[in-house]
């Protein structure tokens, strides 16, 4: 039976996983894509720390060089994560000749036009299904499943580290650095927590998919991004009364010339499919011309979901070996890197935030006093803000109290402005909350 030898840079909580899977279902991979994945090498600074796995003499080796350039590797599995040096080892190892596969959504986000690139000019593959949504098969099905979709609009909660959080919150009224903590012993933070908390990590992984479904360049700049960090229990609760579910949602329409990609908490109606993730799983509803909606559920976060998404591309890479072995040709993969033949990527611009048109709950504390509610209504009547409801809370002669306001649909830039004008006024103390309503997502 032929073998396939493959060295892991990187033993941490996925770089673990894969190596764990790998030997303990190796009887079951060979069973499925008729050649022996052996695990060569595993490359970590780190070899003193107990990971729970027997290696064979000389498989467990802190130089990563002598991995990637090992001459019987076919691939190299990049789990050390960050932007530098993962990127040296990613380019080193295509240049050498390697297939690549990694889960490495940030390092994608900023350079996976480069790495690409390099992948095709090496006639080498570059896989990626573990860099966004953990197991579940986003990359999959959106190059191969849909390939016969315009796509439409992508609408995902993609960071399980987040949706944790939220669900804490939310469910167990559980302060929000507990569930952080939480999610970080489970394995599902990134080793930087900012990137989770702060939308980008979901960022990053929403400039792949976009690309993958428009035939676009990946382009993380242009992304809009806010986290969770501002929402509060009481924003939680306001919008259960108004049945709506606070998720933090990577949000993507293709409007052809332009693309719409936003990463934001928003309120989704409690009874819509979305609303009903919670915990670290991960979804996404994709909207197509020909199959309507369809919506991915899984584990988006943690080592065996994750390492499962990574061995999905080891064993493609795998089966296209085998197959170009046996038609006696140079590797040839099936399915372009980025979904689209390379002469069909374009560097489609996304459309800035201000221009998006959307409805909004807006949460100011305002002094409670007579004519306080017409100055602010009228600031955004002036700007064309129509209001769909208006709800005091509580009663405090001349001292702050809460407004909700919800919005009908209304352009973002007059929101922001309206605001601005809003947070001048002297009976308005603290900034307004404003969180995005996403009533029309659907699924
Ligand atoms: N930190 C990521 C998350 C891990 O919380 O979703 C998976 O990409």
């Amino acid at each position: 039976m032929k073998q396939i030898n493959i060295a892991i840079l990187g033993c941490g909580v996925v770089g673990t996983g894969v190596a764990k899977l790998l030997m303990e279902k190796q009887r079951l991979l060979e069973s499925k894509i008729g050649a022996s994945l052996n695990l060569k090498y595993v490359a970590d600074l780190d070899t003193q720390t107990d990971r729970g796995i027997v290696f064979k003499e000389g498989v467990f080796i802190s130089d990563a060089k002598k991995a990637i350039a090992a001459t019987p590797i076919d691939i190299v599995v990049e789990l050390i994560g960050g932007k530098n040096i993962a990127k040296e080892f990613i380019l080193r190892a295509l240049k050498n000749g390697k297939h690549v596969v990694t889960a490495n959504k940030a390092l994608i986000a900023e350079y996976g036009n480069i790495i690409v690139k390099s992948a095709f000019e090496h006639n080498v593959d570059f896989g990626f299904e573990a860099s966004v949504g953990g197991c579940m098969p986003v990359i999959k099905t959106i190059r191969e499943s849909l390939v016969a979709n315009r796509i439409n609009s992508i609408t995902g909660i993609l960071n399980g580290t987040c949706n944790y959080i939220l669900t804490k919150i939310s469910q167990e009224g559980c302060p929000f650095d507990v569930a952080l903590k939480e999610a970080q012993a489970k394995g599902y933070a990134e080793a930087d927590p900012f990137l989770d908390i702060e939308g980008h990590d979901s960022a990053h992984k929403l400039s792949i998919i976009a690309a993958l479904s428009y035939g676009m360049q990946i382009n993380i700049n242009d992304i809009h991004v806010e986290g969770i960090s501002r929402i509060t229990p009481m924003d939680i609760e306001f919008a259960r009364e108004f049945g709506y579910t606070i998720k933090l949602l990577a949000i993507s329409k293709n409007n052809t010339d332009k693309v719409e990609a936003r990463v934001h908490p928003a309120m989704i109606p409690s009874t819509h499919p979305l609303a009903h993730v919670h915990g670290s799983m991960n979804a996404v509803t994709i909207n197509a011309d020909s199959t309507g909606e369809t919506m991915l559920y899984g584990a988006g976060a943690g080592m065996m979901p994750t390492a499962s998404a990574v061995l999905s591309d080891i064993t493609d890479i795998a089966r296209n070996i085998i197959s170009s072995a046996i038609n006696n040709r140079s590797y040839s993969t099936r399915v372009p890197i980025l979904g689209f033949q390379d002469s069909n990527i374009r560097q489609i611009p996304i459309m800035p935030v201000d221009e998006i048109n959307t409805c909004y709950y807006i949460r100011l504390a305002a002094v409670d006093r007579p004519g306080v509610l017409s100055k602010i209504t009228g600031i955004l009547g002036n700007r064309n803000i129509s209001i769909q409801s208006v709800h005091q809370k509580g009663r405090r002669h001349n001292g702050p109290v809460s407004i909700v306001m919800i919005t009908h649909g209304a352009v973002e830039k007059d929101v922001q402005l309206a605001l601005k004008e809003i947070s001048n006024l002297d009976v308005i103390p603290d900034k307004p909350v404003v969180i995005r309503i996403e009533d029309e997502i659907t699924a």
